[in-house]
């Protein structure tokens, strides 16, 4: 498969495979979005309005529970996930569990910023770590789905319904794929530039009972920065679960993020979204197990994503890969499909809702031109 092929006659429709910001939803073009509440107080009743209407429609395409709150944030999935690991860490033991770049990214803080000694469990790009491990009376910090290793905890039965401590899941390549069972989850963090392909900016924080308990009980030892502020007179302050945000939103992202998510109802809400990314997942299957020079970075099917999916390339090293995503972006076949800088070199092809499975079906061809392509020199 090393000889010289012609260039592929038929295009993917939208060449958008990236992992973040991902492709807009189908049919996507601005000029839909409501702009009524642009150029107004976000504090001003229609404001408010739309960004309680925001809430309400994650909440109904999420199917999260009335025992969950959900509120919109700063600093996209980052700064959701800080801000409850700076909330509500240091109250008890913390382990952390990663197996790829973003769930290291939490470690770090949990170590070195918060300088808790956290207990980490660990496992290599393509793997995950032995779950069984994990002391549940500490707090955990774990990723739902590993975006730049292409790896996901299967579900959340390693989870005990009677655990001490609270879970953390940055779970913002996860949400809207998988079924979630929210009553093993203390606390969630996403962004709507993952798979509803909404804008980055703004986080989302989900809370449940016992992380409510945790912030109206207890203090952390270091002072908080007003973005980070959750608790007043030693209550959650309920607003941001209704759309007082804590400071100026975007509402162009709030609409836009709207859109994603009428779209998504449209289309029969979370289980319509899990069959638009199972069928890409599968396409995307299909195309590697008929070539042997692609393979699967997650070897687990069970662990494997169904959103960012990561895949080894026979013999290629950064350089290969770098050029190899370079060809298929200059021809407009596909953009963005390099596999993240720290991860091992090879490609990663988001599979989320927002992305038509025509299209990756299109990629196949295109993926063996820049093969060929590439080995040619
Ligand atoms: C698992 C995970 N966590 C965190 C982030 C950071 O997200 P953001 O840039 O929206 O803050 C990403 C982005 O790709 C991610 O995949």
């Amino acid at each position: 498969m090393t000889d010289f092929i012609a260039v592929p006659a038929r295009k993917p429709a939208r060449p958008h495979f990236s992992s973040g910001p991902c492709a807009k939803p189908p049919g996507y073009t601005p000029a839909q979005l409501n702009t009524e509440a642009l150029g107004r107080s976000h504090r001003a009743k229609i404001g408010k309005t739309r960004l309680a209407y925001c809430i309400d429609l994650m909440r109904e395409v999420l199917q999260l529970p009335d025992t969950h709150r959900i509120g919109i944030v700063p600093g996209s999935d980052t700064g959701a996930f800080e801000m409850a690991m700076w909330t509500m860490l240091g109250a008890r033991g913390v382990t952390t569990v990663a197996w790829e770049s973003f769930g290291e990214g939490w470690v770090t803080d949990a170590a070195k910023q918060l300088k808790l000694d956290p207990t980490v469990i660990r496992a290599d790009y393509g793997q995950l770590p032995d779950l069984t491990q994990i002391d549940f009376s500490t707090d955990v910090l774990f990723t739902w789905n590993g975006t730049t290793s292409g790896v996901r905890v299967p579900n959340a039965d390693f989870i005990p319904d009677d655990r001490e401590g609270l879970t953390f899941a940055d779970s913002t390549s996860a949400v809207f794929a998988y079924d979630i069972d929210w009553s093993k989850i203390d606390v969630a963090t996403f962004s709507w530039q993952k798979v509803l392909g909404g804008e980055g900016g703004h986080g989302v924080l989900i809370l449940g009972p016992r992380a409510v308990e945790r912030l109206e009980t207890y203090i952390p030892a270091w002072p908080l920065p007003k973005v980070f502020r959750l608790v007043s007179k030693g209550k959650l302050a309920e607003g941001v679960f209704k759309g007082e945000t804590i400071n100026t939103p975007s509402m162009l992202a709030v609409e836009d993020a709207i859109f994603a998510l009428e779209w998504a109802k449209g289309i029969g809400g979370l289980e319509g979204l899990k069959a638009r990314s199972d069928a890409n997942a599968a396409a995307l299957s299909k195309i590697v197990e008929e070539r042997d020079w692609l393979g699967h970075l997650a070897i687990d099917e069970a662990s494997r994503s169904k959103t960012s999916v990561c895949l080894t390339v026979a013999g290629a090293d950064a350089d290969f890969i770098k050029k190899f995503a370079g060809l298929l972006e200059k021809q407009d076949a596909a953009y963005d499909v390099a596999g993240y800088r720290d991860a091992p070199a090879g490609l990663r092809i988001w599979c989320g809702a927002t992305v038509d499975t025509q299209d990756i079906e299109d990629l196949g061809p295109w993926l063996d031109w820049a093969y060929a392509t590439v080995k040619a020199g």
